[in-house]
């Protein structure tokens, strides 16, 4: 992981004063000593030296809907996405629906209202839009699908996340590793069991595949073996990527397929509120002696501290600082009336590592180009040096607290 949320903070303090002094420079400023920056700042009559298209962006409306407060991760991205805009003069509307698809549309119909000039929408449902965000283009709002992508319709002008099938491959590569597995070698078998996210999240089923296609020549040669049985996506999802619904399924695995004492080797969860379920679920109801690999993603505060403790073995970390600097630049981009493509990954100064990709996106009505950031692992063993050295938590007492 190259990035560092300390120097993303720098920049955001940076930005304010330059954005403050007229001067839209792109937010590569997150990554540039802010000495640099500011100085750059006060040389600079900007209303007449910056180009067209930011100088254009100032007092801008960006409307901003998160699906729920109640998964950690989205408090993080909205505060990251408010900050990093307010900062470049833009005033900003920020609103989570509780995970409730109809307080999503309600939501984002009365940004439409509010005339925003931009919309940066993670949905909670990504079949459920497809009305609203054609108001949002009939009245020629640009639309951004944040981290999730919005299906069905052609009102998205970018999609913005980290490479979700690498998420789940790298999930699946922990588990090879760590118990050390080699497909001709039979000698000894294991038992699994998935926990995948919520249907209606389009990012849930490239978790899972990416996972699941990792694993797959394992299971089908018998040294992973599942004892529930159950290996479809439709399976093992968890429902609003809920906690007690993680829970309350693995309560049930365990009842009804490990209550004799039958060893439980991994648990892989595709993010972290579902693992926070089945290790709850493990430490109540689980028979066995051997403890259980336990897979996540996010970084959410109560994981790390189970990582630190023993009881989840990794996250996939995905740093939504940076997430929302690219939103940041390709939002005001689109505010200035430019078309991003792939070469604003280099000219906004980017430290972190981004592909630009417009094949594997399709929601069902085209190809959505996208900017696709990339996860890292994170055990007990990196842990300071992934999140805490590079600024993005700070320790308290032992346990890492996030920076918002
Ligand atoms: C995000 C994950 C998150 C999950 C539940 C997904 O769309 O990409 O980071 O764990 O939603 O909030």
């Amino acid at each position: 992981m190259k990035k560092f949320l300390a120097a993303v903070l720098a920049g955001t303090m940076v930005l304010s004063l330059a954005a403050c002094s007229g001067n839209s420079a792109s937010s590569g400023a997150a990554a540039t000593p802010a000495s640099a920056v500011a100085s750059e700042a006060a040389s600079t009559d900007a209303a007449s030296t910056a180009p067209a298209s930011e100088a254009t962006t100032g007092g801008k409306k960006v409307g901003i809907s998160m699906p729920t407060k109640s998964l950690e991760r989205w408090n993080r991205d909205g505060s990251y996405l408010e900050q990093q805009f307010k900062a470049k003069n833009c005033s900003v509307e920020l609103t989570y629906s509780d995970n409730k698809i109809d307080q999503q549309v309600k939501d984002i119909e009365n940004l439409i209202a509010d005339k925003v000039d931009l919309l940066v929408v993670a949905a909670i449902d990504g079949e459920s839009l497809s009305n609203v965000l054609n108001t949002a283009k009939s009245a020629n709002i640009p639309v951004i699908s944040y981290d999730r992508l919005i299906m069905n319709t052609d009102a998205i002008s970018y999609y913005v996340s980290f490479d979700n099938y690498k998420v789940g491959q790298l999930q699946g590569q922990y588990v090879i590793d760590k118990l050390g597995l080699k497909k001709d070698d039979k000698s000894k078998t294991y038992n699994i069991e998935f926990t995948a996210g919520d249907p209606a999240d389009n990012n849930a089923t490239f978790f899972f595949n990416g996972a699941m296609d990792t694993l797959k020549d394992y299971i089908d040669a018998g040294i992973l073996k599942i004892p529930s049985g159950q290996k479809t996506f439709q399976q093992v999802a968890t429902q609003s990527w809920d906690t007690k619904n993680a829970m309350n399924r693995m309560q049930n695995i365990l009842g009804s397929f490990y209550s004799n004492g039958t060893k439980l080797d991994v648990a892989l969860c595709s993010n972290d509120s579902t693992a926070l379920g089945v290790t709850q679920a493990i430490a109540t109801d689980y028979k066995g002696t051997t403890a259980p690999i336990i897979t996540g993603q996010d970084g959410d505060e109560a994981n790390l501290a189970n990582i630190i403790d023993g009881k989840q073995s990794m996250t996939v970390y995905k740093a939504v600082a940076n997430e929302a600097v690219a939103t940041l630049d390709i939002g005001m981009g689109l505010l200035g009336g430019t078309k991003p493509d792939e070469s604003i990954i280099k000219s906004a100064g980017w430290k972190f590592d981004c592909v630009y990709d417009t094949k594997s996106y399709d929601n069902k009505k085209g190809i959505v180009p996208s900017y696709l950031l990339v996860p890292t692992v994170v055990t007990s063993e990196n842990l300071q040096k992934e999140l805490v050295d590079t600024g993005y938590y700070t320790m308290d007492g032992k346990y890492p607290k996030a920076k918002k």
